[in-house]
Formats: C-alpha cells, sequence, structure tokens
C-alpha cells in the first residue's frame, strides 16, 4: 500500500539543508532524525549521502507509514532502516543497541515548535545521553532572538501555532541555547537559511 504522505515545506528546505549536511556529516555512522514527518527529507538525505545511514523516527503511526512507504518508494530497503517510534518526551528512547554504537550525530527539523517546551528540554536531554564528545546535535527551524521575531510572516506563524496549540510555539535561541548548555553541549554554529530559518549545531562537550 502506498501511504507516502507529502509535506510542501520539505521540497523548499531540502537543498539548502543537504548543503549544509553535506559539510558537517562525517564519513561513516548513523544519523538519528527526531520527528521524521513524511520521510521526505530522510529519503533524499539518505541517497545523497549513501556512505551513512539515515535512521527515522516519529511518534505518529501514519507519519511512520508514510517514511516505511517512501523508502519503498525509493528501493532503499536495503540500505536505510525502518523509522522508530520515537516521542522526545518518552524516555529512555527505544533505540536498538547496536545502533546507537554508530551514532554520529541527531537532527531534528521543524519539530520544536511544534511541541512543547518540555520536548525541547527533553531532546537535549535524551540526546545528551546518546552522543559522545564531539558529536552534533542539529536543530533546523524559526527561531525568536531576544523574544523578538524576525520577520512579521514569522510573527503570524507564531500566532497561529498558539491558537492551535497553546504549548506550541516559535522558540527563543537563547533559552534552547541555554538548555544545550545545561545538558553539555555548546552552540557552535548558527547558519542562516531560506525563508527566515535557522540551522544551529550543537556540538557535545562534556557529559
Ligand atoms: C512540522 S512536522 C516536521 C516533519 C519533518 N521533520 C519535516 O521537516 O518535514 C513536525 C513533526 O514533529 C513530530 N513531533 C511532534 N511531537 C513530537 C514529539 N513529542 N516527539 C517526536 N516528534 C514529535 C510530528 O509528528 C511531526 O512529524
Amino acid at each position: 500500500m502506498d501511504n507516502r504522505l507529502f509535506f510542501p515545506a520539505t521540497e523548499r528546505n531540502r537543498d539548502s539543508i543537504r548543503e549544509l549536511l553535506s559539510r558537517i556529516l562525517v564519513s561513516r555512522g548513523l544519523i538519528l532524525e527526531i520527528g521524521s514527518g513524511s520521510g521526505e527529507h530522510g529519503v533524499v538525505f539518505q541517497k545523497c549521502f549513501p556512505h551513512i545511514i539515515w535512521q527515522s523516527s516519529d511518534p505518529v503511526l501514519i507519519h511512520r507509514n508514510s517514511i516505511s512507504s517512501w523508502i519503498d518508494h525509493e528501493e532503499l530497503n536495503f540500505k536505510m532502516p525502518q523509522p522508530l517510534d520515537i516521542d522526545v518526551e518518552k524516555t529512555p528512547w527505544k533505540i536498538p543497541s547496536k545502533l546507537l554504537l554508530s551514532i554520529q550525530g541527531i537532527i531534528s527539523i521543524n519539530m520544536i515548535h511544534i511541541a512543547s517546551w518540555n520536548c525541547t528540554k527533553s531532546l537535549f536531554k535524551e540526546s545528551s545521553k546518546l552522543l559522545k564528545n564531539g558529536q552534533f546535535l542539529m536543530l533546523y527551524g524559526p527561531f525568536k532572538f531576544g523574544n523578538k521575531h524576525i520577520s512579521q510572516s514569522n510573527k503570524l506563524f507564531d500566532i497561529s501555532l498558539k491558537m492551535q496549540n497553546k504549548f506550541w510555539g516559535i522558540r527563543d535561541l537563547v533559552e534552547v541555547s541555554e538548555e544545550a548548555t545545561n545538558n553539555g553541549f555548546i552552540e557552535e554554529e548558527l547558519i542562516r537559511m531560506p525563508a527566515n530559518n535557522f540551522s544551529v549545531i550543537y556540538r557535545k562537550v562534556s557529559l
């Protein structure tokens, strides 16, 4: 059965994210993606970076079914693992130990503003347990700076998120990075991305 979902934003941001990944990925190992959604990013990145393993995950069954369908459709079954059922808040995350051995980084695209603040906290806490010093956690999405939006469209988007769920909303990078620091990460690089988004690379520096 074809359960593929199509998330329009992935088409708009995949090229810029792919460019960044080509700079930060090391030659081997596994990337754990949190909140993979449709799976469209995962299959594109798996194809572009055949030397790594792209491990997607999502807590929503229709998303995991979509990811599996995308893996089938792109004939990546021989290479790309099936998605894991990971809800960042339900800890510890259930990850097969053989995958943990080869993890090189964790990526979450457009997730933390569509989830409670507790999910951000949990993301850093669990990532800190899984990653070794020198490995990275990358976030992609819109951010506020000093509690200010960088554009009118981000401000309106934030209002619409909060109307859907009072616990959602665009996060302030200062607060996100504080959480990172509390869990042994440093904010290594902030990269401006198209459409008023940013990528942030956090590097694990201590336990
Ligand atoms: C806007 S979508 C982004 C999906 C995908 N990363 C993309 O960029 O197309 C947000 C995703 O976060 C996932 N998500 C929401 N709450 C989550 C949680 N507590 N733990 C993990 N993922 C979560 C949703 O299921 C959804 O797939």
